[in-house]
Order: structure tokens, then C-alpha cells, then sequence
């Protein structure tokens, strides 16, 4: 029953340790299916952290005296069913990239408001250890959300646009680059000359609105 905060908090941390559980099954499939190395590293990195933010949601619940277990996260299973639906799709790699990074920033999203809800009902409750250890599971959320949001712009979607998207037009204002597989840092240069362009920096700008709005 739902008769003070403690007890919406207790539901929030409990939904938390079941959406980190079966992050940490998918993440491994989600590097498999991955087609750079990249990307590849990035959903490894996260699920290294993905382990340590579950022990620390066993670290929250010691601290309120709960078990986190016993609940499922059904928005979580959603993600993952959508995340699974892309890493199955037929077509050329980049294509399929982007639709797994699609999937994980939903996931990221997810998770930084769910972090984020949780930390402020700890803060309201009063509870300042609980309130640094949701804190610091909600910077390496944002981190993560960034890194995606950074492959995604600087090798995915300049490639894809590359290799015959609809908007292969926007690549041409930056001068026009056939060869797809050039080296990712050449990507990452051209990238920055187009930082001042619409789409980056809008972009960017919905990262870190999603990284400021929960605090
Ligand atoms: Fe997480």
C-alpha cells in the first residue's frame, strides 16, 4: 500500500533493480549485434556499469531495509522487446546501427527519469546517502545517453546519410566525402566543422536537456 513516501520510494527502487537486471541480459546482445567496434565498446563499457549500479541499488535497499526484488519492470521489458525488434531487422549495417542506438538512447531516457524521480522522492524523504548513490547512477546515465548520442552523430548518421539516406543532401553542404569507410577521426573533424549546422546542435541540445531536467 502506497501511504507515505518511503513506500513510493521502496517502489521505485525496486522497479530500478528490475529494469538494471535485464538491461545487464540485453546489453550483451545488444554488443553482439552492434556492427563497430565502437559502438560494440560502448554497450560493453555500460554494462560493466550497469553491474555496479545494480550493487548499489542492493546498497539503497540495505539502507532502507527493503528487498529489491519482487518486481517487474514492464516499461524496461518494452524497451528491450523494441531494442531486440531492431538488432533483428535485415539491412545494411549502419542502418541497423542506428535503429540499436535508437532503441538504447529510449532505454537511457528510461532510466534517467526513473533515477532521477527516485532521487528527488529520497531528497524529499530526506535521505541524503540514498539521494548520492541515485546521483551517481544518474551521471553515468547521462554519460551513456552522450556517448550514444556522439556515436551516433559522428560515425552512424554521417555514414548513413552517406551511403544513401534521405537526407544525403545535408552531407553535401559539408563538402562531399565518398568514402564511407574513411578513418573515424576524419568523421569526427567533419563533424566538428558541422557543430554550428541545425541538426547538431540540436542534437546536442536534447542530450543535455535530458541531462539537466532531473536534477
Ligand atoms: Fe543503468
Amino acid at each position: 500500500m502506497l501511504d507515505s513516501l518511503d513506500a513510493v520510494l521502496e517502489e521505485q527502487i525496486k522497479d530500478l533493480y528490475s529494469a538494471e537486471n535485464q538491461l545487464a541480459k540485453a546489453l550483451p546482445k545488444m554488443a553482439i549485434a552492434a556492427s563497430t567496434e565502437t559502438l560494440k565498446a560502448a554497450f560493453k563499457s555500460h554494462l560493466a556499469e550497469t553491474k555496479v549500479q545494480i550493487e548499489r541499488l542492493q546498497k539503497i535497499a540495505e539502507i532502507l531495509e527493503i528487498k529489491p526484488g519482487g518486481k517487474k519492470c514492464k516499461g524496461m521489458e518494452g524497451l528491450l522487446e523494441e531494442g531486440k525488434e531492431a538488432m533483428e531487422e535485415n539491412g545494411e549495417e549502419v542502418f541497423v546501427d542506428a535503429a540499436i542506438i535508437a532503441a538504447a538512447q529510449r532505454v537511457e531516457h528510461y532510466e534517467i527519469s526513473g533515477y532521477g524521480t527516485a532521487r528527488a522522492i529520497a531528497e524529499a524523504v530526506g535521505n541524503t546517502k540514498v539521494v548520492q548513490l541515485l546521483q551517481m547512477t544518474l551521471d553515468e546515465e547521462v554519460a551513456a545517453d552522450e556517448k550514444l548520442t556522439q556515436i551516433s552523430t559522428s560515425e552512424i548518421l554521417n555514414a548513413g546519410s552517406q551511403s544513401g539516406g534521405r537526407n544525403s543532401q545535408r552531407s553535401e553542404k559539408n563538402g562531399q566525402r565518398s568514402d564511407k569507410t574513411g578513418s573515424r577521426s576524419d568523421k569526427r573533424d567533419q563533424h566538428g566543422d558541422k557543430e554550428k549546422s541545425a541538426s547538431g546542435s540540436r542534437s546536442r541540445g536534447s542530450s543535455r536537456a535530458s541531462s539537466t531536467s532531473p536534477r
